[in-house]
């Protein structure tokens, strides 16, 4: 439609939110399907959060914030930075967004000219590479292998910064693939990034809790303090404290970057939702052992699906330390027939197929960007992960 902005035509649709919506059309057609395409976890939200958000509207926080968010908020968040992550932003260094998403996005709009270059490792969150083209980037591609557990290696890195290069987008522990770097497989980033002093890195931690065995977490900055005057570290509470729908993301950085982001917040959102904020205060300062026994349970179920995923025919799963996510090669199963008789020629087909003949709605890997493999979202029951992975099995077994 010519009345649309050529901007438009640099995005695609997301591929997980049209999964989800398949999902629910053959539901709603009375199919049984079962849904491993959501990125929230299946828990509630902790009471104490709630609550703390009703007393805020008894209280009258129903008005407009200061754009960078309350300084209660702020102040909550420098702490979180000290005392989770070792990291100084004083409060001024600090932006709450209305999701980790926008924080991502004004990051983006706040740094990018044309033709500037974004490394983004594959496999990627849906979103990196359409958020840099909205605001005029280009995306360059840094490839990962199963075999190193999909983590990026120093060589690759080094392969893809050009001069153009401004950011670095990195993500662990990494929505789809779960892989999440040790410290020294940080410090190995690091340090190709010591040599290229113009290249920024926005390290989007956003699953930094949800992590297993005895994995530690550690941030860039954190790991090597001479890059903490070029990191932009973003966080936020919609996967750790169960709170997607509250939309409250949050960064630290360097005072500038933060400053240009609050400019571009306060002609767009005016800041974040009052009552949220308030709620992500409760989160950051109040109790945190809920966080202990959800990261359990989500262990169990990793651990329960990649064993199933390894004894269907064709597909190899490997461990990832974290997230909640698997992402299983279909490599075995591509040229093989399906059931319906169709050939199996992508990951993309191998996904319709699943879903079509067993009720199966995962992603296909293509969509983010590494292939062929699927995601699979275990942020649901362990019976439902149990009959998913024995439809799973099922299907793999009866191509031919
Ligand atoms: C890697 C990653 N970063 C950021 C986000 C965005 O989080 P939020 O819901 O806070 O916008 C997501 C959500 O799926 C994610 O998976």
């Amino acid at each position: 439609m010519a009345f649309l902005a050529d901007a438009l035509s640099r995005v695609k649709p997301s591929a997980t939110i049209a999964v989800s919506q398949k999902a629910r059309e053959l539901k709603a057609k009375g199919r049984d399907v079962i849904g491993l395409g959501a990125g929230e976890p299946d828990f509630d939200t902790p009471d104490n959060i709630k609550d703390a958000a009703i007393e805020a509207i008894r209280r009258g926080e129903t008005k407009y914030t200061p754009v960078s968010g309350i300084p209660e908020l702020r102040k909550a968040i420098s702490e979180k930075f000290k005392r989770e992550n070792g990291l100084d932003y004083a409060p001024e260094q600090v932006i709450v967004g209305t999701g980790g998403k926008q924080i991502l996005f004004n990051a983006m709009m706040a740094t990018l000219n044309a033709g500037d270059e974004v490394i983004i490792p594959t496999p990627f969150w849906v979103s990196y590479p359409e958020m840099v083209a909205i605001c005029g980037g280009t995306p360059v591609y840094a490839e990962t292998r199963l075999e190193d557990g999909f983590k990026l290696t120093a060589e690759a890195l080094e392969q893809a910064i050009t001069p153009k290069t401004k950011w670095l987008i990195f993500n662990s522990p990494s929505n789809p693939s779960g892989a999440a770097y040790a410290e020294d497989e940080l410090r190995s980033i690091t340090e190709v990034l010591l040599r290229h002093p113009h290249v920024w890195i926005l390290t989007d931690d956003m699953y930094e809790h949800l992590t297993y065995g005895d994995f530690a977490f550690t941030t860039p900055a954190q790991v090597e303090p001479e890059l903490y005057g070029r990191t932009l570290t973003m966080n936020g509470v919609s996967k750790a404290y169960a709170m997607t729908g509250w939309r409250i993301g949050y960064a630290g950085g360097p005072i500038e970057l933060v400053k240009a982001m609050d400019m571009i917040q306060g002609q767009q959102t005016s800041g974040t939702n009052s009552i949220a904020q308030w709620a992500a205060v409760e989160a950051l300062n109040g109790p945190q052992d809920f966080i202990e026994r959800n990261k359990k349970i989500f262990e169990g179920r990793r651990d329960l699906v990649v064993s199933m995923l390894n004894q269907a025919a064709g597909i190899s799963c490997p461990t990832p330390e974290g997230a909640f996510y698997v992402y299983p090669s279909c490599a075995g199963l591509i040229g093989k027939t399906a059931p319906s008789g169709k050939t199996i020629e992508t990951d993309e087909d191998f996904v319709t197929e699943l879903l079509e003949t067993e009720g199966v709605a995962v992603v296909h890997g293509s969509a983010f960007g590494l292939g062929p493999n699927f995601r699979i979202s275990y942020a649901t029951s362990e019976a439902l992960l149990e009959e998913a992975c024995r439809r799973i099995q099922r299907f793999c077994a009866a191509c031919t």
